[in-house]
């Protein structure tokens, strides 16, 4: 496969913290954009990026990119790539897509004349009028910002986030992807004890445990991209068997989950067993009022309930006052929370050391970083 630009959209607030993985992994010519971090490379880089990339929510290739403002416009910059050297003739090429601040706003005009224009591709490339459409599936995603069209196929299938061990979810759960950069940004290593006293369906300890144990987030899943002829299996069953010797058997990280609902619990400990952490992570049913550190270097990580979703608005803010207090109380130094709550900071009794704007979705969040 030929070098390509790489596309990968992640949450808002995320770009950085995803563009440090990208250089990690050595990926080349990496650009962190609003919303999205670019890299260039090839099908063993992609295989790579698929299986690591903890934060991405999933891996685009970038197939054209040109002005657009007008439906012509569109239809000749599509009609231009060579789909032929990606799509066989019986395959599948589903549209979808997005456009923002663009004369071309309406989305369904734009899906149906970027179909169109592929259609009229390939037809004269296969000489034949109808395409049945039955074959491997291969997405286009498309992009519209500013009039600059960006024509795109998903390479992820599932999005990124869709690591494999979380079926089933609480009521209220945060995004991998998300959990995956709190880890990062409370700097969780090999031999961290980390405590998650609100851990609903385990994302946070789980997350955790698979950075400090060096698995790769993406090793139990398939990606679109490994039933694409002209990319393959291999590139991506090298970089799989790769990560199995990068498990590190060393990490003496060690997770403890608490939650006032045993059904939680259970979904905690099914869910991380699933994700291959189980031995590293244990759960009970517990009130954060009961909180306790398990040593006195042990970080705390969680997302308490917020009213918006979960308890009602005072019910949440009498529990970030308990919080305070409990935590205080273990001693616990190392604090990181993640609430839509604005008044967390007067609630809990302290302001914080650090605060990071984040999204949980479409939910705007902070990050309350506490030091000392
Ligand atoms: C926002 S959810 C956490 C979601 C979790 N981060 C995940 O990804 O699945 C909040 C959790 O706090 C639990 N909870 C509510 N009140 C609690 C209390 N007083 N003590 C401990 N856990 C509580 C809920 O049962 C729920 O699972």
């Amino acid at each position: 496969m030929e070098p390509f630009r790489f596309v990968c959209p992640c949450l808002f607030g995320l770009e950085g913290i995803l563009a440090g993985e990208m250089r990690r992994l050595g990926l080349q010519e990496v650009a962190a954009e609003n919303g999205r971090v670019c890299f260039r490379g090839n099908a063993e880089d992609l295989a790579r990026a698929s299986l690591w990339l903890r934060t991405a929510e999933r891996i685009l290739i970038e197939v054209a990119a040109f002005p657009a403002p007008t439906f012509d416009a569109l239809f000749e910059g599509v009609k231009a790539v060579p789909w032929e050297n990606f799509i066989g003739r019986q395959d599948a090429f589903p549209v979808k897509g997005w456009a923002l601040n663009s004369a071309l706003h309406s989305i369904p005009d734009c899906q149906s004349i970027i179909k169109k224009a592929v259609v009229e591709r390939l037809k004269s490339a296969y000489s034949i009028t109808w395409f049945e459409e039955t074959g491997v599936k291969y997405q286009i995603q498309f992009s519209i910002m500013k009039d600059q069209a960006s024509i795109m196929l998903d390479t992820s299938g599932a999005g990124l986030h869709k690591r494999g061990y979380r079926e089933n979810a609480n009521a209220a759960p945060l995004r991998e992807t998300l959990a995956a950069a709190i880890a990062d940004l409370a700097f969780v290593k090999k031999d961290t004890i980390l405590c998650d006293p609100f851990c609903g369906s385990g994302t946070i300890l789980i997350e955790s445990a698979l950075r400090a144990k060096n698995i790769a987030p993406g090793i139990r899943r398939r990606f679109a991209a490994e039933t694409w002829d002209w990319v393959g299996r291999k590139p991506f069953e090298e970089a799989r068997a790769e990560a199995l010797e990068k498990i590190d058997p060393t990490a003496g990280f060690h997770a403890y989950g608490g939650d006032i609902d045993p059904g939680a619990v259970r979904l905690t400990l099914q869910n991380a067993k699933k994700a291959g952490v189980g031995k590293m992570i244990d759960a009970v049913c517990r009130d954060v009022a009961d909180f306790s550190l398990p040593t006195e270097e042990a970080v705390v990580i969680c997302n308490p309930p917020y009213g918006e979703r979960m308890l009602d608005r005072p019910a949440a803010d009498a529990l970030a006052k308990k919080m305070g207090e409990v935590f205080r109380r273990a001693g616990a130094k190392k604090i990181y929370v993640i609430t839509e709550n604005e008044s967390f900071e007067t609630l809990f009794g302290r302001p914080a050391d650090k605060r990071r704007k984040l999204y949980n979705g479409m939910l705007r969040c902070n990050l309350y970083l506490y030091f000392r």
